[in-house]
């Protein structure tokens, strides 16, 4: 098992030497240093430190076989890569080191992931040939791991279940300890499982309830994650399988969140579901709370199984992961912002008023531009064929040749004040009143296309971006090792 993970770093240590070379590497986001990236796993602040750990598969840019690779930073600006965490070398993962998550008791941080296994055989790998176990390690500070241990099987799932139980996230309630697991019903419906801990070190655990739409909501539920904010109870999750329903559900898998009636002992009721974000890029969103307090979102800036020519994977590489934002509640809609820390970045603050028609050149594509005194309706046209558009009340976002195949995005907004645009060299997270909406997108275009020009005039504050500090240190330390 050494030997395949030997191999693995020395894959990782030539797919780097290409993958740097991209143009379209991003400035100010996380990205997989090589291979494939997609969801933000395990995370946590701990002892002053965040870390991040990223579904990753080194060798693979199109996915393969997940490991979780690791980010850490203080200051959301300086960071370190850190050797790959855990890998899917043992019976209880050898198809994966699913998704899984971070949870502090008593000064011990606890890891919850899923074990991905495919059983050999005829199966469909839904109802039969797959287990998707709940492993557990530990770790006292965020380096040095325990060994790996199954602590779940598909066994001691509900009877009614498909194979297709995953992604567990901790959270507690009155002294307790429950665990949200994402799931999907024999009959092809999504829900999300709660299993109580009954024990102080978090190994055994016991069925309590479920959490369900009163009409089927989608075939699976991904990456759930329950926690309180503002006095609110709140489920993330990400319904796979919902149709279009004119501006609803446009991405082919949704995120979002639902506002919870309940309690996990005796259940809860979730009201409606609530998109999150807009754009053509964001998937699989996992939070923790920080030192101050803060209940912090870190989503995948890709989306699974859709398919465009992502000209990155030219260079061995794909995906990212989006700016970290903070989360809080105005009236009873969740507002997501990126993390203040990031504005550490601007280099200085241009202000203009942008005239209509006139073409205005930022000279740089990295950076922060805020749009405010808005026109009742206008058009923006920004880098190589972006439009940003508000018309009889509707936000679109459309792109040409630099979506690769991905066109237009729209969200009816009652009243539009402001708007920020995160640019970096290939991405766009855009935020609208602050955070009331977002859409985030990669974008691929030349990076000498710096202009921006709205149809109305309009101010402009453009921040340009210095780049994260991304510092490598793959020290051979621990990486979760397996004793059974
Ligand atoms: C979401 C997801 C998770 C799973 C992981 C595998 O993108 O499908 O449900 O654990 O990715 O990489």
């Amino acid at each position: 098992m050494k030997k395949i993970h030997n191999d693995l770093l020395q894959k990782e240590k030539e797919g780097k030497i290409l993958s740097a070379t991209d143009p379209r590497r991003l400035a100010y986001h996380l990205m997989p240093p090589t291979g494939w990236l997609n969801d933000p796993n395990g995370l946590c602040r701990f002892n002053g430190t965040t870390h991040i750990f990223y579904q990753y598969s080194p060798d693979n840019c199109f996915g393969g076989n997940k490991a979780w690779g690791h980010y850490t930073t203080k200051d959301y600006i300086h960071y370190k890569e850190l050797p790959i965490a855990l890998y899917p070398d043992s019976w209880m993962d050898q198809n994966g080191a699913y998704s899984g998550s971070c949870y502090e008791k008593d000064g011990l941080l606890h890891f919850f992931y899923t074990g991905n296994i495919k059983f050999e055989g005829n199966h469909d790998y839904i109802h039969s040939g797959r287990g998707h176990y709940v492993n557990h390690f530990t770790s006292p500070d965020g380096y040095e791991f325990s060994d790996k241990e199954c602590l779940l099987k598909n066994e001691d799932y509900p009877s009614d279940m498909t194979c297709h139980v995953r992604d567990p996230k901790v959270f507690s309630y009155k002294g307790h300890d429950y665990m949200v697991l994402g799931a999907r019903t024999n009959k092809d419906e999504g829900c999300v499982l709660i299993f109580k801990a009954l024990d102080k070190d978090l190994k055994k655990w016991e069925y309590q309830t479920r959490i369900e739409t009163e009409k089927p909501f989608g075939y699976m539920w991904e990456c759930p994650d329950l926690f309180q904010l503002e006095g609110k109870d709140v489920l993330i999750t990400c319904p796979q399988g919902l149709e279009q329903d004119g501006y609803k559900y446009q991405p082919l898998y949704q995120n979002g969140y639902f506002i919870l009636k309940g309690n996990p002992e005796e259940g809860y009721t979730p009201n409606e579901f609530t998109e999150m974000d807009y754009g053509f890029d964001f998937y699989a969103p996992q939070t923790y709370l920080d030192d101050q307090n803060r209940r912090i979102l870190i989503g995948w800036m890709g989306l699974p199984d859709v398919e465009y020519k992502n000209p990155e994977t030219d260079y061995k590489w794909q995906h990212a992961l989006t700016l970290p934002r903070v989360l809080r509640f105005k009236e009873d809609k969740l507002y997501g912002y990126p993390i203040e820390e990031i504005t550490a970045l601007r280099k200085e603050e241009i202000q203009v008023q942008l005239k209509k028609d006139e073409t205005y050149d930022l000279k740089t594509q990295i950076g922060e531009i805020q749009l405010s005194d808005l026109p009742d309706e206008f058009t923006i046209h920004f880098r190589k064929d972006i439009v940003l558009k508000y018309q009889n009340k509707v936000f679109t976002l459309k792109m040409k040749d630099s979506g690769m195949g991905r066109n237009s995005r729209n969200i009816p907004v009652g009243s539009l004040k402001e708007i920020s645009i995160f640019s970096d060299s290939s991405s766009l997270e855009i935020f609208l009143n602050h955070g009331e909406y977002s859409l985030t997108t990669r974008v691929y275009d030349e990076s000498d296309k710096t202009s921006i020009q709205a149809s109305e005039n309009m101010d402009m504050t453009f921040y340009p971006y210095n780049s994260f500090e991304v510092e490598t240190d793959l020290k051979p330390n621990a990486y979760v090792g397996c004793s059974k």
